[in-house]
């Protein structure tokens, strides 16, 4: 039997229970360590994992020195991905790293050298990849089913409230909500899956212009954004992200010459079109007050992560392919600073 992956967990907040939930469910990885500044969050996980014997750790160095681990997951605030998945490679132990990877492209550019240059795995928390809709639609794109591509959409009409979400406890103060630890607002963190959904399937951008606004929030950083976008295969986009809306709805849609199909919040096809004039409602999107959540777990990135140091193979959402959605939100934020269209690839 192959000896199984041992992983450690930098951040027990909101995120790290997804992973450690995923790394038990696949059967190929042992949770041993937990790291969080305050312990009280990492004894609380081992908790409520009934993870006896777990290591606990207050220095993210000091779990990253420990012989046993073979892996770590990163799921501290955004400013922090950088550092702490650099730091990693340097002790040698593969990384899968939470959405953004980063703040800025210096900063991923730094993580995909860092990990080559130590020959460890480096991925990327893109889950919204994992599903069987959004796999098929990207295979059928490819492969030219869709025809000549005309348009694609992102629209995330999300609400998050300053009470439960950003001034929440301490935490949550510290981090969210700011340009300089959160890197940007409702694009950076929640938009940021749907938009790598458009470029994975779409392909490159061109080039685009944007806007945005902080209209409700007491934040620093955008709670609405507005793109349109040229793709190099001649599509034109258009990017919806916010925290400001009600009702939440948020979808994916493609269209195409030959087909068109629009995804729903569930990761779902809930509408298509295809020539020979069918044209078929799956479902009709659903109005939901309540808040969205990802409505895929993690356990689809987990396991391609524990295979691909398993079978020593190229992770399927690499530190390359995890810096795509992240360069298109920073030239959407450079679009609306500088007034101007920006081309790319972007230049920071
Ligand atoms: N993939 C997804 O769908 C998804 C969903 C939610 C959050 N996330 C991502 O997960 C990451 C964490 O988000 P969250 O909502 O769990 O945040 P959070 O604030 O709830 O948790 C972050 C944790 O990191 C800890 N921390 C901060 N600095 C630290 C340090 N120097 N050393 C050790 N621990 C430290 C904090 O104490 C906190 O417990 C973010 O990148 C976020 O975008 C991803």
């Amino acid at each position: 039997m192959k000896k199984k992956v041992n992983v450690g967990i930098i951040g027990c907040g909101i995120i790290a229970p997804s992973h450690v939930s995923g790394y038990l469910k696949s059967g190929m990885a042992n949770v041993v360590a937990l790291c969080d500044k305050k312990t009280e969050k990492a004894k609380a996980l081992a908790e409520r994992f009934n993870l006896s014997g777990v290591k606990i750790y207050s220095d993210y160095e000091q779990l990253l020195q420990d012989p046993e681990i073979d892996a770590v997951s990163i799921c501290t605030p955004h400013y922090l991905h950088a550092e702490m998945t650099t730091k990693a490679a340097e002790y040698k132990k593969h990384v899968l790293c939470e959405k953004p990877m980063a703040i800025s492209l210096k900063q991923a550019d730094e993580m995909i050298r860092a990990c080559k240059k130590n020959g460890v795995k480096l991925e990327i928390v893109f889950q919204y990849r994992f599903t069987p809709d959004t796999r098929k639609i990207k295979e059928e794109f490819e492969n030219g089913k869709f025809g000549i591509p005309i348009y694609g959409e992102a629209v995330v009409k999300w609400y998050r409230e300053d009470s439960s979400y950003y001034y929440a406890d301490e935490t949550a103060r510290s981090w969210r909500g700011k340009w300089s630890t959160e890197g940007g607002g409702a694009l950076i963190n929640q938009s940021i899956h749907t938009i790598d959904l458009l470029q994975w399937i779409m392909g490159p951008v061109d080039y685009l212009y944007a806007i945005y606004d902080t209209r409700t929030h007491n934040i620093e950083v955008e709670d609405l954004a507005v793109a349109t976008l040229k793709f190099k295969n001649g599509a034109l986009g258009t990017i919806l992200g916010s925290v400001a809306l009600r009702p939440q709805e948020n979808w994916l849609g493609i269209y195409g010459s030959k087909k068109s199909v629009i995804v729903g919040s569930d990761l779902k096809i809930v509408k298509q079109w295809e020539e020979e004039g069918k044209s078929k409602v799956i479902d009709e999107v659903k109005e939901k007050e309540e808040t969205l959540t990802p409505s895929v777990g993690h356990d689809g990135v987990i396991e391609d992560f524990l295979r691909s140091i398993v079978e020593d193979k190229t992770p399927y959402v690499t530190g390359e392919e995890g810096r795509k959605a992240l360069e298109i939100v920073l030239a959407i934020y450079k679009a609306h600073k500088t007034g101007s269209k920006v081309s790319f690839p972007l230049v920071e």
